[in-house]
């Protein structure tokens, strides 16, 4: 497995593989867990090298706060990576990718951005944006794999690369999670025993209203698991929608659309998100 740290170097080992490798490409913020693996391997089976950038992007982070606490593991990431025979892992600085000029571009997604996630962190998806634009054009995959988890953050990037017209296809895979139903993620480390034992009451009720929504209107479940809520004590609901999964426009009444359900809950100091299609 190699490591480089600077763009040059990437893109000279990309550039001299033989006509016709295909590249699949693999960003996170490192932290690793099961759920990277799997894209991992699945860019794996579905590509001849794969490619990793570990790089915890700081603009977009809305809060301080929360950059300074991302955890960071190179070592521990870097033998996960080798154990899946990952092929190429880019480690860039802040300073390799921007420069003296830590910020973003600021985009139009159509508004995707402006729906839920985007009303509570501001300036998250033009920062996401930023960094995905650039690893594209640095790394120059065939296909790029994200998690589900992020639904949202998916349709972007889709539509960022659809507007930009960058040749890569973006593949949305599907959320792996603990046994106990709890979203993989790597914010979950930070969860305290007592809230990591609240968390799959998230799940729970996302399943229950997949159910409910076969019978109940849309209005009716967003009421149903505000309700749920407020028995619980450990987990506070910033916002549940269900929502076209197209434009992420919420629903008022059952149409012909995908629909999926979107939720994001505080566990004390941790915030979770999780979504299921209906
Ligand atoms: O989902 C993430 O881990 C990040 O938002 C991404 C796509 C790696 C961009 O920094």
């Amino acid at each position: 497995m190699l490591v480089f740290a600077k763009i040059k170097s990437v893109q000279q080992k990309i550039k001299s593989l033989k006509k016709g490798t295909s590249v699949g490409f693999v960003p996170t913020m490192g932290a690793l867990h099961k759920g990277h693996l799997s894209l991992i391997e699945q860019a794996k089976r579905e590509n001849d090298i794969v490619v990793v950038s570990i790089f915890v992007n700081p603009t977009q982070f809305n809060k301080k706060e929360d950059l300074v606490n991302y955890p960071k593991t190179i070592d521990s990431d870097l033998s996960l990576l080798k154990s899946v025979y990952c092929d190429l892992v880019f480690t860039p600085t802040a300073e390799e990718i921007y420069s003296n000029n830590i910020q973003s571009q600021l985009f139009n997604f159509d508004g995707l951005e402006h729906q839920m996630e985007g009303k509570f962190r501001d300036g998250h998806f033009d920062g996401v944006g930023t960094i995905v634009k650039r690893l594209f054009e640095i790394v120059t995959p065939h296909k790029a794999y994200f998690g589900e988890k992020d639904f949202q953050q998916l349709q972007i990037i889709k539509k960022m690369v659809q507007k930009n017209q960058i040749p890569v296809k973006v593949i949305g895979c599907d959320i792996f999670r603990e046994n106990d139903g709890l979203a993989m993620s790597s914010r979950n480390e930070r969860l305290t025993k007592e809230h990591r034992n609240a968390a799959p009451f998230i799940y729970k009720t996302l399943k229950q209203a997949k159910i409910e929504f076969g019978t109940k209107s849309a209005l009716e479940i967003v009421d149903w698991v505000e309700n749920e809520f407020k028995n619980q004590p450990l987990l506070e609901l910033e916002y549940f929608e269900i929502a076209d999964e197209e434009t992420l426009q919420p629903i008022k009444n059952k149409n012909s659309a995908k629909n999926r359900a979107f939720i994001a809950v505080f566990a004390g100091k941790i915030r979770l998100i999780d979504n299921i299609s209906l």
